[in-house]
């Protein structure tokens, strides 16, 4: 509110009802799709408990779960993955963008480019309201895309040819085969697979809100996903799961974890440890660090041993402060193990975290309400205007 003294001069006062540094503790809508316990680090998604669908469920399984609410009968289940399927193969005109992209380009800009361009020529429905089959089908459609944008680019990056997919293999499989040329052995598919459900939904991490803002003023699936993919490339988000490879790397072994810790400063964040909800060890990284140590070959046993030593420091050190690994800190492990280069691990953290994204549009939607928080002004009042020639 402002008013105006005797001066002419404004006064103004701020009321507001509420006020959170990073809208921390702070619910913005009600949500069906998952949930997390951060003091006992539990994650569920629509009442099943992660651990349970990384065992038993597929990421195509998982992904129409959190997408219509309900476990896929077989026949819908096949009508899904057919869906996918319909869209995953890129066509001349895909390639060419790819092999205009710059190769220095990194994937998760290629990957919000080709996002973007989807949506070209008229894939942003630009009538006023919206409807959920549109959005499903450009939900589906970028879903099936995504791996292929992210191995074509891997590939033409590396002169070499693109690899069209094979429609008998999973989502998981047909990524590993479009990237490396090879069909994977029914293990590597399958623990990528279960790489791709861990990190499908995560409740209203920063990419999935940044998605729902996009969404919420009706702008397209494609914007929305954009935003998406953008919120997720920073290293306080999805982007530290690259930083910690390159981190233990540039420790060179578990001799050195000791004073690389104790020379860092107070303001400085270690990569794939803290979280805004968890305060204990973040379940997905209970799961991802057992794969991590079956995974990991005799060529990356120092950096293993490196990253434990690391654990078991920052554990002393920072434990008591609830600070522990988070999804990031050993997914680059079972990563790398799968032969997937370094800088392309956040783009994968994308592609399976699209399912997440596309559930929350279709959900928020049901209620839409436009997001639109207040900022408390802290700026000059009454300021005077300066004409240019006098500054
Ligand atoms: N390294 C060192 N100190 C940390 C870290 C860290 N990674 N995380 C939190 N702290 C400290 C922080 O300095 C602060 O200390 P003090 O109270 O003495 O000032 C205290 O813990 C609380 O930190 P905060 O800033 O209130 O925590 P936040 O909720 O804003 O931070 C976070 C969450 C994820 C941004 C942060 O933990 C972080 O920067 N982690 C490193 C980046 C990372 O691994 N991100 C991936 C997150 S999980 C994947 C995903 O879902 O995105």
């Amino acid at each position: 509110m402002a008013s105006k003294n005797k001066n002419d001069e404004y006064s103004i006062k701020q009321d507001y009802e509420f006020f959170s540094h990073g809208l921390e503790g702070v619910a913005a809508f009600e949500t069906s799709i998952s949930y997390i316990d951060g003091k006992d680090g539990i994650l569920i998604y629509r009442g099943i408990p992660i651990e349970e669908l990384a065992e038993k469920s597929t990421y195509e399984e998982t992904a129409y779960f959190l997408i219509y609410a309900n476990l896929p009968t077989q026949a819908e289940l096949k009508k899904f993955s057919n869906d996918l399927e319909a869209h995953i193969s890129l066509n001349t005109e895909d390639i060419k963008w790819l092999k205009d992209f710059p190769v220095a380009a990194h994937p998760m800009d290629v990957l919000n480019t080709c996002v973007s361009l989807m949506s070209l020529p008229e894939g942003g429905d630009y009538e006023v309201g919206w409807k959920r089959e549109s959005d499903l089908k450009a939900g589906i459609q970028i879903m099936g895309k995504m791996p292929s944008y992210i191995a074509a680019f891997d590939r033409i990056k590396k002169g070499k040819q693109p690899i069209p997919p094979d429609n008998k293999l999973s989502y998981a499989a047909n990524f590993l085969w479009m990237l490396n040329g090879e069909k994977p052995k029914e293990k590597e598919a399958r623990i990528l697979d279960l790489c791709l459900i861990l990190h499908a939904e995560h409740g209203v991490c920063a990419s999935t809100f940044g998605t729902l803002v996009t969404s919420s003023t009706l702008a397209d699936v494609y914007s929305s996903i954009v935003a998406g993919i953008g919120t997720l490339k920073g290293y306080l988000h999805g982007g530290a799961n690259e930083q910690v490879i390159r981190m233990l790397e540039s420790i060179g072994g578990p001799e050195n974890v000791e004073k690389y810790i104790n020379a860092m400063k107070k303001k400085d964040r270690i990569m794939g440890f803290g979280h805004r909800v968890y305060k204990t060890l973040d379940p997905r990284a209970r799961i991802l660090k057992k794969y991590a140590r079956d995974l990991t070959s005799k060529r990356d046993e120092i950096l293993f041993k490196t990253a434990l030593k690391f654990e078991d420091v920052m554990e002393k050190k920072f434990g008591p402060k609830g600070i522990y690994p988070n999804v990031d800190f050993y997914s680059g492990f079972v990563y790398k193990a799968l032969g997937i280069p370094t800088d392309m691990f956040t783009s994968i953290f994308a592609m399976a975290r699209a399912a997440g994204w596309i559930a929350h549009i279709l959900e928020y939607r049901e209620s839409n309400r436009l997001f639109r928080p207040r900022g408390i002004y802290n700026g000059p009042v009454n300021a005077k205007y300066t004409p240019i020639e006098e500054r």
